[in-house]
């Protein structure tokens, strides 16, 4: 498709998202979610064509706050206002334990004053992407808080699941690791919940939160059980930067328990497909023979999809924007 018929495609989805901000996945519609996906999906087709660019945020400023080190979501997120022609500022901020509430709060209302109109922000403190957000006069959008939400990396893992296997409802997938610092587990298990996906947990008791099977899943601490018959099977990263005491023995041991090699991934579904949002511990959480096999690993293509639901979120976001405006007009 050429470049013109894609913008006119873009165009002519009508706004199935009204909100001003993105905030988690939970308390989102399915059929909020399906028109991100759906919104997405074209501009999948877009980003594989030689000219990717559209002017659906011209004259826009997107500012990445970013408060805890990150590369492909911060990335992902820069393309992604770029391909959609906003200006878009990173900024990189390093907070010691004490003054990390004040220099939220100041950060946010000293950008704020520069009248951006998207602020892309993560934070390793559950809930400060929403308070930020009571503060500012633009869009927000969560790029990861504390071990809370990361609402665009389930967006982007869905997308990939979805175009992979054509649907998510009916799907068993299991979710593999740290849930307890996990907020990619917890957004992508209110999505696939909300989407009729069944979702199983596979963890040691230490990395998961109490009561796990609250969130509406099947909670497994053998590995061989829990991944059986599975579709789809998300591995994640054991977070040791959160990690206050020993949760674990060792990495190795971990790996022979937790870690996921062709033996223990020969026990689920024939056509079964591997994911992790990355970044990646090789030969701790994930047997690198797996994570490079590109007959069984999506990952590549999660990186891939993670532009594409950048690049709809902030659209949908923005179509918020322009209501605004023409009220105000
Ligand atoms: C994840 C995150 O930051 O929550 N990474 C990412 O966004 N791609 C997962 C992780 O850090 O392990």
């Amino acid at each position: 498709m050429k470049a013109a018929d894609q913008h006119a495609r873009i165009h002519a989805i009508p706004s199935g998202f009204s909100r001003r901000h993105l905030l988690g996945i939970e308390g989102l519609s399915a059929s909020e979610i399906t028109y991100l996906l759906d919104l997405a999906d074209s501009y999948v087709d877009l980003n594989r064509q030689i000219n990717k660019k559209l002017d659906r945020l011209k004259g826009r400023t997107l500012i990445n706050l970013f408060f805890e080190p990150s590369t492909r979501t911060q990335s992902s997120f820069e393309l992604a206002g770029k391909r959609l022609s906003a200006d878009v500022m990173n900024m990189t901020v390093h907070t010691s334990a004490v003054n990390k509430g004040e220099t939220l709060i100041d950060t946010a209302m000293t950008l704020n004053a520069m009248r951006p109109d998207l602020l892309v922000v993560r934070h390793s403190a559950s809930g400060a992407v929403q308070l930020l957000s009571e503060k500012v006069d633009c869009s927000v959008i969560n790029a990861g808080d504390g071990a809370h939400e990361h609402p665009t990396q389930a967006l982007l893992d869905a997308l990939t699941i979805r175009r992979h296997f054509d649907r998510l409802d009916g799907l068993t997938i299991a979710i593999c690791g740290d849930i307890l610092h996990s907020r990619v587990a917890r957004s992508n298990i209110y999505l696939l919940n909300r989407m009729g996906a069944r979702v199983r947990i596979i963890a040691p008791p230490t990395l998961l939160p109490p009561e796990p099977e609250r969130f509406g899943v099947e909670v497994f601490h053998n590995m061989r059980e829990g991944i059986r018959d599975c579709d789809i099977v998300m591995m994640l990263r054991l977070q040791s930067e959160r990690m206050t005491g020993s949760l674990i023995p060792s990495t190795r041991e971990y790996f022979h328990y937790y870690g996921l090699d062709r033996e223990k991934l020969s026990l689920a579904r024939d056509g079964v497909r591997v994911m992790h949002p990355g970044p990646m511990n090789r030969g701790v959480e994930i047997d690198s023979a797996i994570a490079d096999d590109r007959a069984v690993s999506l990952i590549h293509d999660q990186v891939e999809m993670g532009v594409a639901v950048r690049m709809a979120v902030m659209d949908a976001l923005s179509a918020h924007l322009r209501n605004d405006l023409s009220k105000e007009i």
